[in-house]
């Protein structure tokens, strides 16, 4: 396939690309900065700007033509980076944008990053049952969470109108790569540090093979699916960090050992997707 993927040049996107060609994708790499890898073809663009995001998926001089899958990673990835409402505008508008022009270009096939914020991060208001799933409503605690969360609405309404849309969002978990490991000893003695997203994380190259097995799949209609590892930050057992609020959360089941709080069970029962990496074997 041809797939345009924005944000290609973050700690995501260039995972992500390194994984579709290795694939056999021919990829276009779109992002605000200079995409380092020479390897992908590349067009700096701002997805802000309709214009450009149009022109990206119908044709831009001298690059890919005929695009038919888009991945849109390119948002400014958490909390606090930028001042609320800039964050927010920036992402709900590349994200509307996006949505858009690839419905303009008979694009039919789009995965994009939603984010576990939605599931209630930083929990100062215990999630209803542990662990974390897909099927209790969002509930976002910051602008950049609200953003997500009305965009996985958006992209409801935008498969409503193409009954042939495929547009899948990846609740991807912290993003983390082999540079991140080492700094995961330093938590271990406070396990509060990382409460706040119930110790999660996602190992970029894991993330990559979720957008790609997403990328693939012959659903259609709008999804959301938990994108995590399987197991936590933490080398104590699970069991050993619910404690506080969490005590008293009902456990539906799977908290044996270190196993994640963060339920990937509807990604692996629908897209195939099993994590790979634990950061464990990474240090
Ligand atoms: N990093 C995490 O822990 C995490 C967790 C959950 C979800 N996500 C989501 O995953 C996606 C990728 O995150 P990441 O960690 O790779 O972030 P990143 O900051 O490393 O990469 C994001 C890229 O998007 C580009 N970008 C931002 N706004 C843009 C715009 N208006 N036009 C063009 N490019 C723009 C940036 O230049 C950057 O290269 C984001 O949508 C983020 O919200 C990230």
């Amino acid at each position: 396939m041809h797939i345009a993927v924005t944000g290609a040049a973050g700690k995501l996107g260039r995972a992500v690309v390194e994984d579709l060609r290795r694939a056999g994708h021919v990829v276009f790499a779109l992002d605000r900065i200079r995409f380092p890898d020479t390897a992908a073809e590349s067009t700096v663009i701002d997805m802000t700007d309709y214009g450009q995001v149009v022109e990206a998926f119908t044709g831009v001089d001298a690059r890919p033509r005929g695009i038919d899958a888009v991945v849109h990673l390119a948002a400014i990835p958490g909390p606090g980076l930028a001042a609320n409402a800039a964050l927010f505008t920036n992402n709900i508008t590349s994200t509307y944008n996006v949505f858009s022009a690839a419905r303009l270009a008979g694009i039919t096939t789009i995965v994009w990053a939603s984010s576990e914020t939605v599931l209630g991060i930083p929990f100062e208001t215990a999630p209803p049952y542990l662990p974390v799933d897909e099927e209790y409503a969002a509930r976002p605690e910051s602008s950049y969470s609200l953003g997500k969360a009305l965009e996985e609405t958006m992209a409801e309404h935008f498969a409503r109108w193409t009954p042939d849309l495929s547009i899948i969002g990846l609740r991807f978990s912290n993003v983390m790569d082999d540079s991140d490991y080492p700094g995961f000893e330093t938590w271990q003695d406070d396990p509060d540090t990382r409460s706040w997203n119930l110790w999660g994380y996602i190992d970029a190259r894991d993330g990559a093979r979720a957008v790609r097995l997403a990328v693939e799949s012959d659903r259609k209609g709008a999804d959301t699916f938990i994108i995590a590892a399987a197991d936590t930050v933490m080398r104590r057992p699970t069991s050993e960090l619910i404690t506080g609020r969490l005590a008293s959360v009902e456990r539906w089941s799977g908290l044996e050992g270190r196993a994640s709080l963060l339920s990937t069970g509807k990604a692996r029962r629908v897209l195939g997707y099993v994590p790979q990496v634990s950061w464990l074997d990474r240090i």
